[in-house]
């Protein structure tokens, strides 16, 4: 698992680093020192033309000493003052200083952009955005974007215009190839729209140590490979028992493909025993497509509370709304669900439509329950705009996990799992591929599985999207993104779980 740090953070670290005795000019050099390398790299020839842009702040000052650096390695060179010189900051003002000395030119934007130039390098605002982009600096951006749009970019820390933070465009936002980062990922350039702004991601190490960290508790993660490690264990004195038995309240006249998903993911992801509550309707389709779950079907007469109450007592964990629509009947049952529910249990899909239709029912909650809207749910969940959510998913997830005590999966392109024990987590597994019908069928079958299988709400729920992405890694690796569909997604966890 790895940090990725806010803007706040960041800067604490810079702060804390230069503390410890460690000049703010060194970290400048050795910041500088990894975008020229990725430079050269890059672009060997030393005919090429770069243009450095450089802001008032102390990422204007890194892009500065970029300048120099490669004027000392033979490039052609100029440096492009934008901003405010009164507002220099110290580091920037003594960068400037030395540039002028070793004779790098120095231009204004006017004289800059007369010129043709093969790359430009963006330090025009680093993680001390703090206000929309206007002005002659969205000019600036604009020109950069449109007129140069043949070549290369490279953006120092963080690409202007993306907010360190929450990975919204502030205003205007230059378009990187390359970001190159120092010392931890930012998230907003992991979150979306900032991701797409960012190109290719380099972090490098320019010094700072766990010590820079000291007082700093990163509220986002991410999860990796080795954290794999952390998935319930088959041993060999074992039986179906002791892998979980799930309850999976899903499917509707019409919608057993979302319990059929859902059941196999769930067995796919080694629960011991899985029981579908579903419609009457559905017990052939479903007795035919996944013959290992146990069926409790219902219809128009059955006392659903009774119904409900029974299958509770059966299950370790529970997954309710998976294609459940939202009649009278499957009103009843997600109430019954919340109220006398004492397992852990995920809300998906219609259930969580509910829930939005009778907010009261909170209140009956038991904490930890795993929810896993997406926007759209989201946005009826707590009556805002998807486009206001959108702006910050981390803080929209987080607030909504801490006010309702519960472990809250918003999902989108970069899915974002809140909770209250662990922080937050931001999924960097899947594809695009993955947005076909059925896709969170899947995930609640995956998480559901992990949950019965003992792991703990917090741990389940993460772990779950990060295995779901995979597994559509997997599948998109076999199949290409096009032509996915949500079984292949199963399929994809037999070929991820092979080697576990
Ligand atoms: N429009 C116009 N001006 C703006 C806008 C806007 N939308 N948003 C912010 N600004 C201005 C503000 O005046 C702000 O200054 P303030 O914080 O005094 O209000 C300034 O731009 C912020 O400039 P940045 O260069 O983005 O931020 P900062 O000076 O904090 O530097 C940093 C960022 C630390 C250099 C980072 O991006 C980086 O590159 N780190 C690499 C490591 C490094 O070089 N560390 C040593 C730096 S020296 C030191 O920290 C003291």
């Amino acid at each position: 698992m790895r940090d990725v740090l806010n803007g706040q953070e960041m800067k604490q670290c810079d702060e804390n680093t230069m503390k410890m005795g460690m000049l703010s000019a060194v970290l400048m050099e050795r910041a500088a020192l990894s975008v020229v390398k990725e430079i050269m790299e890059r672009y060997p020839d030393d005919d090429t033309r770069i243009l450095t842009v450089c802001g008032a702040g102390n990422n204007g000052g890194d892009g500065i000493a970029v300048g120099r650096l490669l004027a000392l390695q033979g490039y052609e060179v100029g440096i492009c003052f934008a901003g405010n010189p009164e507002k220099m900051t110290t580091e920037t003002a003594r960068q400037m200083k030395i540039a002028k000395n070793y004779n790098v030119p120095v231009l204004t934007p006017e004289e800059a952009f007369q010129e043709n130039w093969d790359v430009i390098v963006d330090a025009l605002f680093g993680i001390g955005l703090s206000r929309e982009i206007t002005g002659k600096y969205a000019d600036i951006i604009k020109e950069l974007n449109v007129y140069y749009e043949g070549a290369g970019k490279i953006a120092v820390d963080i690409a202007s215009g993306i907010s360190a933070t929450t990975g919204e465009v502030l205003g205007t936002a230059f378009q990187a190839d390359v970001t190159v980062t120092f010392g931890f990922e930012k998230r907003g350039q992991l979150l979306y729209p900032g991701a797409e702004y960012t190109g290719a991601l380099k972090v490098e190490d320019i010094g700072f140590t766990t010590e820079s960290l000291f007082d700093i508790i990163p509220g986002l993660h991410v999860l990796e490979k080795e954290d794999l490690d952390m998935l319930p264990k088959r041993t060999a004195h074992s039986n179906k028992g002791s892998y979980g038995k799930l309850l999976l309240i899903a499917g509707s006249e019409g919608m057993a493909g979302a319990a059929v998903f859902a059941a196999k993911a769930a067995y796919r992801m080694g629960c011991g025993l899985v029981r579908v509550a579903t419609v009457e309707s559905n017990r052939a389709i479903l007795q035919q497509l996944v013959p290992e779950a146990v069926l409790a079907v219902y219809n128009d007469t059955t006392d659903v509370v009774k119904f409900v109450e029974t299958q509770l007592a059966w299950a370790d964990a529970v997954a309710v709304g998976s294609g459940i629509g939202q009649s009278a009947l499957s009103e009843k049952m997600v109430k019954t669900v919340i109220e006398q529910n004492t397992k852990p249990c995920l809300f998906d899909a219609d259930a969580l439509n509910l829930i939005s239709k009778n907010p009261e029912w909170l209140q009956f909650l038991k904490n930890g329950a795993v929810y896993t809207p997406h926007l759209g749910e989201m946005s009826r969940l707590i009556g805002t705009s998807i486009a206001e959510i959108s702006k910050d998913l981390v803080g929209a997830a987080l607030q909504y996990a801490q006010k309702n005590h519960v472990v809250m999966v918003l999902k989108d392109a970069r899915t974002v799992t809140a909770t209250e024990k662990r922080g937050c987590f931001l999924n960097l597994s899947g594809n695009d591929g993955m947005a076909t019908a059925g896709s969170g069928d899947v995930l609640s079958g995956v998480i559901g599985a992990l949950l019965a299988q003992g792991m703990l709400p917090e741990d389940a729920a993460p772990m779950g999207v990060y295995l779901h992405g995979l597994a559509g890694d997997a599948a998109a690796k076999k199949l290409g993104r096009h032509s996915m569909m949500a079984s292949d997604i199963v399929d994809g966890i037999t070929d991820l779980l092979k080697e576990q």
